[in-house]
């Protein structure tokens, strides 16, 4: 029995008061749509910027109106401390996931995404520690490997940020590491390595390449790949990344103030996760055969990126359930039936 397994088993019959923060976005309407079909209690913090009611609704119709009375939302601003600390009131759990992502949003702005994500997490953390939570865990990003060029990568060994963004997450595991030391305040950083599935936003210039090219194919566009299509990403299905926030969550104190690689050890090409999206609309009678289009590379992207997941497997007992292609084919469904 794997230690998620046995959490699956146990939770339901001892919920819990928990706080996700971007709670409308894609990683966090699926941390609430799980942690409601185990009867939990969750606050949500959103202030839709680029979360969506329509998240909040789906979840509403895939659980139980009992399950969904367990779920109170609060829309405010994590740069506004007061909405923290009010979201924070009485919370066991923490999950915070409130963040401008996208490396080329903050190279175009990198002021708000630096108040969004530094500030906002300084008050979520400070706010997390008066109110006595149990355990704060927080959204990092693989992106702090910067430029650091050995693969796998593993936690202790980072380069310097290449983007804004990879600054910001970077700060974050500071500003973390410093609550510790100062405040006792033990956190947990999930280093997130290009997480992908069902309500992942399709829309928008900053979108993530798995919902944008996927929804391009869908409605019959071009795809474009900036570089040669070599540039390689350890893709992580959102099943897996749930599995590690609800795990770091309930870890043992020996597991915290640590941060730890959530991904597969897996590491696929664009032209790969082409041909793969390809086959997947394929099986779900959407052929897609237009070639991709080429242009150049993009500032600020890493080149390879491949997570070595020892320390997340020994130390909180994650055990991914989903490789990349499972990871596909249970996605593709959604999309087929969500885009346009
Ligand atoms: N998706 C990935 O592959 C990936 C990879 C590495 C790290 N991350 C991190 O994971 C977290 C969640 O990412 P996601 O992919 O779900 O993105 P998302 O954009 O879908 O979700 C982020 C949510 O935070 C909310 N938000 C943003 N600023 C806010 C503010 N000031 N106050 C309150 N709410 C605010 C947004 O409205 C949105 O609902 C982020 O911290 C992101 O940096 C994601």
């Amino acid at each position: 029995m794997t230690a998620y397994s046995q959490l699956l088993e146990t939770l339901p019959a001892n919920p819990k008061n928990w706080l996700i923060t971007g709670v409308a976005g894609f990683i966090g309407s699926n941390l609430l749509e799980h942690l409601l079909k185990l009867n939990q209690r969750v606050v949500g913090l959103d202030n839709f910027v680029t979360g969506h009611q329509y998240n909040l609704d789906e979840v509403q119709r895939l659980v139980s109106p009992e399950q969904w009375a367990g779920f109170t939302f609060i829309e405010g601003d994590i740069r506004n401390l007061d909405d923290c600390n009010k979201a924070c009131a009485g919370v066991d759990y923490v999950l915070h996931q409130a963040a401008l992502g996208s490396v080329p949003r903050s190279i175009n702005d990198p002021i708000t995404t630096n108040a969004t994500n530094i500030s906002g997490f300084l008050n979520m953390l400070a706010a997390a520690r008066d109110a006595g939570a149990k355990s704060f865990t927080y959204a990092a990003s693989s992106s702090t490997y910067g430029d650091h060029p050995a693969l796998p990568k593993v936690e202790e060994n980072i380069g310097k940020p290449l983007s804004p963004y990879a600054v910001t997450k970077y700060v974050n595991e500071l500003y973390a590491d410093v609550f510790a030391k100062t405040y006792g305040f033990n956190t947990i950083g999930l280093r997130y390595f290009n997480v992908f599935g069902k309500r992942q936003d399709p829309n928008g210039a900053y979108a993530a390449v798995i919902p944008k090219w996927t929804a391009a194919m869908i409605q019959g566009d071009e795809v474009f790949i900036n570089g040669d299509g070599e540039t390689s990403r350890d893709f992580c299905f959102i099943e897996n990344a749930v599995q590690a926030n609800l795990l770091a969550a309930t870890a043992g104190e020996d597991a915290k103030n640590e941060v730890y690689n959530v991904a597969l050890g897996d590491r696929t090409t664009l032209n790969d996760l082409y041909g793969a999206l390809q086959a997947a609309l394929a099986e779900n009678g959407k052929p897609y055969e237009n070639a991709p289009v080429y242009r150049d590379f993009r500032a600020g992207d890493v080149r390879h990126s491949q997570a070595d997941i020892g320390k997340a497997t020994g130390k909180l007992g994650y055990a991914p359930e989903y490789r990349i292609m499972d990871g596909i084919a249970k996605a593709m469904p959604w999309y087929i039936e969500n885009v346009g």
